[in-house]
C-alpha cells in the first residue's frame, strides 16, 4: 500500500538537518536548519510531480491536482519547525508521512476527483516566535499579518526580515482557498495509545491553551550589603508563585496542566538581588469554562501572593484559544478505516496544541495519532515504533483516498462506502 523504506529514508535525512549529538534536532522555524529542511520537502514534492508553492507567511504547499479542479481541495500536512533539542518525529511525521500517502496514491494509479494538497506550516512551534501556530493561524484567520511580521525572537528579530532572510515569503494569493477537510497526521506526545497497545489515534479534539507572560517588579540591590529583611527580591516571591501554581494545578483536577517553561531575572547577576523577573505560563484544560475559569483563579493567585509584599506583578496575556472539537464524519471516517484494515485505535483528545486546531476554522478537520514510546515527546528521546507509523500512515492514505473521491465532499454520510480505486 505505501513504501515505508521510503518514508524512513526521507525521515532519516530530514533528521541530519539541526541533528544534536544525543539523537533529536534542533530545527527553530526561519533558521538556517528550517530553511535546509523546507528546500528538501519542496524537492521531494516536485520530484513527485506535485506543483508546489509558498505564500505570505512562508507556508509551503504541493497539491496533486484532481479530476475536477474546481471542487474545493482535501489539504494533509502539519509542520517542520522544531523545540531546541526536540525530537525527529513531532510534526515531520506529518509532512512526510502525507507525502508518503499521496505518491503512493499516485503509484497505484489513483486519479482523484479533489485536488489533494500538502502543506507544511510556518512556526507551529511557538519557540523562536511566540505565539505557536503563526502560519496556520494566519490563513485561517486567527492573525494579521502586520501581527505575524511584526512578531520578535528573544534577540529581537522580526519575523518577516527572518522569513525573507531564508528566501520563503512568498504570495499572498498563494493562501488555501476552499479546503473541504484538513487531515494531520501526529505523534501522540502522550502515553495513552502504547498504554492501551493502540497503532492509531482517531483524535476528537484538542485541549484549549493559554499562554502568560507575568512579571514580578521588586528592587535591585547588592547581594552583600543588603540586610535580607530589606529586600525586594523578584525572583524569591517568583519562585513562591511558581510552586504555588504547581500545586494548584496538581490539586485542581485531572486534566488541569500547568507549566512555566522560561524564566529570566534582571540584572541576572551573581552579585545582584533581582529587581525583575519574568516568566512564563502554559496552562491548557480540554473543558471551555474550566479553561477561562483556571485563567481567572491564577490572576487571583498571583494577585494574593504578590498583595502582602512591596513588590508588584503584571500578568500578559500571550495567547489563549478554547478546546477544538474535530468533525465527526472525519472521525467516523477514521474508525470505520481502522475497522476495515483491522488496526487497532482508540478515539482520544489532544493535550498537545496542532495546526489542526485552526484549520477546524476554516474547514472539516481531523487528526490521527501514532503511539509515542514512553509518550516522551519535546526531547530527544522521541521515537515510535515503526510497525505503529506503517498503520498510522495506510490508514491517512485511505482516508485521504476516500475524502478526495466524495463529489459531496465530507458532509456526504457515505464516506466508509468503498471507494473506486
Ligand atoms: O505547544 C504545543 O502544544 C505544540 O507542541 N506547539
Ligand atoms: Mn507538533
Ligand atoms: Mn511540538
Amino acid at each position: 500500500m505505501i513504501n515505508i523504506d521510503r518514508l524512513r529514508a526521507r525521515m532519516t535525512e530530514m533528521a541530519k538537518i539541526g541533528a544534536t549529538p544525543n539523537g533529536g534536532v534542533t530545527r527553530l522555524a526561519l533558521s538556517e536548519e528550517d530553511k535546509r529542511a523546507r528546500k528538501l520537502f519542496v524537492k521531494w514534492m516536485e520530484e513527485v510531480g506535485l506543483d508546489t508553492r509558498v505564500d505570505d507567511f512562508g507556508n509551503i504547499y504541493g497539491k496533486l491536482h484532481g479530476l475536477e479542479r474546481g471542487l474545493p481541495v482535501v489539504m494533509a500536512g502539519s509542520h517542520l519547525d522544531t523545540v531546541p533539542k526536540g525530537g525527529n518525529f513531532d510534526g515531520v511525521l506529518g509532512v512526510l508521512g502525507a507525502l508518503e500517502a499521496v505518491e503512493s496514491l499516485i503509484e497505484q494509479g489513483v486519479k482523484p476527483l479533489r485536488s489533494i494538497e500538502l502543506v507544511s506550516f510556518t512556526n507551529e512551534e511557538g519557540a523562536r516566535f511566540t505565539p505557536q501556530m503563526l502560519g496556520s493561524g494566519a490563513v485561517t484567520g486567527q492573525f494579521t499579518k502586520d501581527y505575524v511580521y511584526t512578531r520578535e525572537d528573544n534577540k529581537g528579530f522580526l519575523f518577516k526580515d527572518e522569513l525573507e532572510a531564508i528566501d520563503f515569503k512568498g504570495e499572498e494569493s498563494n493562501r488555501p482557498r476552499e479546503v473541504s477537510a484538513f487531515i494531520e497526521l501526529h505523534i501522540e506526545q502522550g502515553p495513552m495509545l502504547e498504554i492501551e497497545q493502540k497503532s492509531v489515534g482517531i483524535v476528537e479534539g484538542i485541549a484549549g491553551f493559554s499562554w502568560m507572560q507575568v512579571e514580578v517588579a521588586g528592587q535591585s540591590d547588592h547581594s552583600g550589603s543588603t540586610p535580607m529583611s530589606m529586600r525586594n527580591d523578584s525572583l524569591v516571591k517568583a519562585a513562591a508563585i511558581i510552586q504555588k501554581i504547581s500545586l494548584w494545578a496538581e490539586n485542581r483536577d485531572e486534566q488541569t496542566v500547568a507549566t512555566v517553561g522560561n524564566i529570566t531575572t534582571s540584572p541576572g547577576i551573581i552579585n545582584a538581588v533581582p529587581g525583575e523577573t519574568k516568566f512564563t505560563i502554559d496552562f491548557r484544560h480540554p473543558n471551555r469554562e474550566e479553561l477561562y475559569k483556571g485563567m481567572e483563579e491564577i490572576k487571583q493567585l498571583i494577585k494574593t501572593e504578590v498583595e502582602e509584599s512591596s513588590l508588584s506583578s503584571t500578568v500578559k496575556e500571550i495567547r489563549t484559544h478554547q478546546p477544538v472539537h474535530f468533525s465527526n464524519e472525519i472521525c467516523t471516517l477514521m474508525e470505520g478505516t481502522c475497522r476495515s484494515l483491522s488496526h487497532p485505535y482508540k478515539h482520544l483528545i489532544s493535550g498537545a496544541g496542532h495546526d489542526a486546531m485552526y484549520m477546524q476554522h476554516i474547514t472539516n478537520a481531523g487528526m490521527l495519532f501514532v503511539p509515542s514510546i514512553n509518550g516522551k515527546s519535546h526531547c530527544e528521546e522521541e521515537n515510535t515504533e515503526w510497525e505503529d507509523i506503517e498503520c498510522g500512515i495506510v490508514t491517512l492514505f485511505h482516508v485521504l483516498n476516500k475524502l478526495a473521491n466524495q463529489p459531496l465532499g465530507v458532509a456526504s454520510n457515505n464516506l466508509n462506502n468503498n471507494i473506486k480505486q
